[in-house]
């Protein structure tokens, strides 16, 4: 088949790691959004998509581009924010599932935690490519870091007193030793000499925005380097739903992640519902702005038709008992409504 530029699909990335590592701050910071300040105890308790589209990627690379040595040809990236706690291994689990790459997250002051190790066996369990963000470098010293907000990652260090270089060196390879314990060499991403083998660290702070450029950028490199081939084209719709929410006018819609594909207004969906499988048409198809996330209520855009991958809130009769975690099909005639009815239903 032959495979046009425009039929390039975004790529998935999930935020992984220990509880108050800075996951959803990461992506407040990048989004310039405040999404953390507003959970519930600061605790994430849902799966979060916020669709980064190309023109962003750009701008929030630049300053670590100046060569253009990251030429970024992806149609954009679909990021899924996970919580840490304890308690959502089936959160996790699922947001893993859906990705193309993850970023796990380590807190540089707290080493590896019970949940890094868990999102790192559940990474290599489904050989997903990941990179690890080391964040809250600017905690290493509070009052002797020097700020150099949204700077790339090399810039501000070379900026630091001999004293929290030596500081960011001994915690450095503090995580490495203790990545290797869990059978991961590490290297920082712009010494790696193997990337496809040795896991890339990229040094950050999600509150003073340093090396969170490098981290982006980085993203962008590796997805477009393993993506290779039938997995960077659109093809078959594949969807799973997030949440079943009521939303005032709108009645019950689910939050879906369209994971490949197309989906359209009056198309017909399939799903899972708790008295059986669920048939109905699209009413409308909602997103929140771009660099917005799925899971805060907003002024929803409306579409004739959405492309994955992204996070979409579907509007439709009859989804009162849908149920989240399942998948969702699209049927193009009544014989594939049949059969998705059956396959519904063994999730
Ligand atoms: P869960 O989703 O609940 O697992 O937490 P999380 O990983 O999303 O962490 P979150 O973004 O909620 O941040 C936890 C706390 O750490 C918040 O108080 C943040 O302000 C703080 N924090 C996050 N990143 C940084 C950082 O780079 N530097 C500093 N100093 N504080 C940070
Ligand atoms: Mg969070
Ligand atoms: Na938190």
């Amino acid at each position: 088949a032959s495979q046009d530029k425009s039929d390039l699909r975004s790529p998935i990335c999930c935020i992984l790691g220990h509880v108050d590592t800075g996951k959803t701050k990461l992506l407040d910071k990048i989004r310039q959004t405040s999404v953390q300040e507003g959970e519930a105890g600061g605790i994430t308790q849902q799966i979060g998509a916020t669709f980064f589209p190309k023109e962003a990627l750009i701008e929030k690379t630049e300053v670590v581009n100046k060569d253009g040595s990251v030429d970024v040809k992806i149609p954009g990236l679909l990021i899924i924010d996970t919580p840490g706690h304890e308690s959502f291994t089936n959160l996790r689990s699922r947001g893993s599932s859906l990705c193309n790459i993850a970023i796990l997250v380590i807190d540089i002051t707290h080493g590896l935690e019970p949940q890094t190790i868990e999102s790192i066996n559940m990474l290599k369990m489904r050989k997903t490519p990941f990179i690890v963000a080391l964040n809250k470098i600017d905690k290493l010293d509070v009052t002797e870091w020097k700020v150099n907000k949204d700077t790339g990652f090399r810039d501000t260090l070379a900026q630091q007193s001999k004293r929290m270089q030596r500081m960011f060196e001994d915690r450095l390879q503090h995580v490495k030793m203790l990545l290797m314990e869990q059978g991961l060499n590490s290297e920082v991403y712009d010494k790696n000499p193997n990337p496809g083998r040795i896991v890339s660290i990229v040094p950050t702070s999600a509150v003073t925005g340093e090396g969170v450029p490098d981290l982006l950028a980085l993203l962008v490199k590796l997805t477009q380097e393993r993506m290779t081939g039938s997995l960077m084209y659109i093809s078959e719709p594949e969807a799973t739903i997030l949440e079943v929410k009521v939303i005032e006018g709108l009645g019950t819609t689910i939050d879906i992640v369209l994971v490949n594909g197309f989906l359209k207004e009056g198309d017909t969906i399939v799903l899972c519902g708790m008295n059986g499988p669920i048939v109905t048409n699209v009413r409308a198809l909602l997103t929140p702005q771009p660099m917005r996330e799925l899971r805060i209520k907003s002024a929803y855009v409306h579409h004739k038709q959405v492309k994955a991958a992204l996070g979409v809130k579907i509007s439709a009769p009859g989804l009162e008992k849908a149920i989240a975690g399942a998948r969702m099909f699209v049927a193009n005639n009544a014989d594939e409504e049949e059969y998705y009815k059956d396959l519904a239903m063994d999730d």
